[in-house]
């Protein structure tokens, strides 16, 4: 008994020895390295959240906006936290932002023209081209002349160029908030991990569960598609190729 035990000993002596001589993170599952990979990457990409430089005072104000979109998710002190690792670490993220009110305006534009006959999810579907958003802009004021002055064109073609993919972004994180964790602790979905078939499959059920208790469809085909493409890319993982 006493034998097996030093031999027991000795050997994780030497494999822990033989370990530290691995480089780092050789065995190890790559832990984040800071706290807002983790806890800002759920309901929309890392590159959305940085998708743009921010003020100091903005990065607060937005922390704490986010916070409020599940409190449990992200605890104050964990938001303080969040906010140091940006301000210190994203430097390149740290800043004015002189484009931001032209595309405020741009976006109250589009919503104003472009949002009368159908919703933003049927228009941020796909990602598009330059000429792909201009043969549809000009077709869509073909629709209806009379909503459209000429100078809104080349300003909502631009819009949707530069600001769509960030736009669906963003309708998709809303999705998250409104349309799952409305019914979902936030480990019940935050810290799940599935392919894209098995999305599909979850959000399939889901859709069934949420019109036996909500009596509603809850996901129209659009919304549908728009929270598969979110979760994959932010709680996905590659497709098991098991025979
Ligand atoms: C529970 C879901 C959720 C989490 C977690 C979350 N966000 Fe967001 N985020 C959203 C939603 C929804 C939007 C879309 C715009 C809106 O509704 O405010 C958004 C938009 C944004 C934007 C673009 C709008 C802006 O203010 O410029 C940034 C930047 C952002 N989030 C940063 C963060 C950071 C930083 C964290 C981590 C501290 C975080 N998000 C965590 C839901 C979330
Ligand atoms: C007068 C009503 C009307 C307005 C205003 C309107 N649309 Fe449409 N839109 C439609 C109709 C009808 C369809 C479906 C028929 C079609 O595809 O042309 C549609 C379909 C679409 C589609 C999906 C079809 C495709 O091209 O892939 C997109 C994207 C779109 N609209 C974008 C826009 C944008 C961007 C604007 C603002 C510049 C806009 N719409 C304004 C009526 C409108
Ligand atoms: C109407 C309420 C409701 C809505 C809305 C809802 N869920 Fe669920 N969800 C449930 C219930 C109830 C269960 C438990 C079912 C079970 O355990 O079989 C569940 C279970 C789950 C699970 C764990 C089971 C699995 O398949 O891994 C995940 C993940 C999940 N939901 C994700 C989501 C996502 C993502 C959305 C938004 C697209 C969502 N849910 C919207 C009620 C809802």
């Amino acid at each position: 008994m006493m034998g097996f035990l030093i031999f027991l000993l000795l050997s994780v002596f030497f494999f822990s020895q033989g370990y530290a001589q691995e480089p780092e993170t050789y065995f190890r599952y790559k832990e984040p390295q800071f706290l807002y990979e983790e806890k800002c990457s759920k309901c929309h990409t890392l590159e959305r959240v940085f998708a743009e430089p921010k003020t100091e005072d903005e990065w607060r104000i937005c922390v704490s906006l986010m916070r409020k979109k599940n409190k449990f998710w992200i605890t104050e002190k964990e938001g303080k936290r969040i906010v140091d690792e940006i301000i210190g670490i994203r430097k390149d993220r740290v800043g004015p932002f002189p484009q931001k009110k032209k595309y405020e305006d741009a976006q109250l534009l589009f919503i104003d023209r472009c949002t009368k006959c159908h919703t933003v999810i049927r228009i941020l579907n796909k990602d598009r081209t330059r000429e792909e958003w201009e043969e549809t802009v000009l077709r869509m004021r073909d629709n209806a002349p009379e909503l459209f002055l000429e100078e809104d064109i080349p300003t909502l073609i631009e819009y949707l160029v530069e600001r769509g993919r960030i736009m669906r972004d963003d309708v998709a994180a809303q999705m998250m908030v409104e349309k799952c964790i409305i019914c979902h602790e936030y480990d019940r979905i935050l810290l799940v991990q599935k392919s894209k078939e098995d999305w599909a499959k979850c959000i399939t059920d889901m859709r069934t569960e949420a019109r036996e208790r909500l009596k509603k469809d809850w996901f129209t085909r659009d919304e549908f598609k728009l929270i598969i493409d979110l979760l994959v890319k932010t709680q996905g993982i590659e497709e098991s190729h098991s025979p």
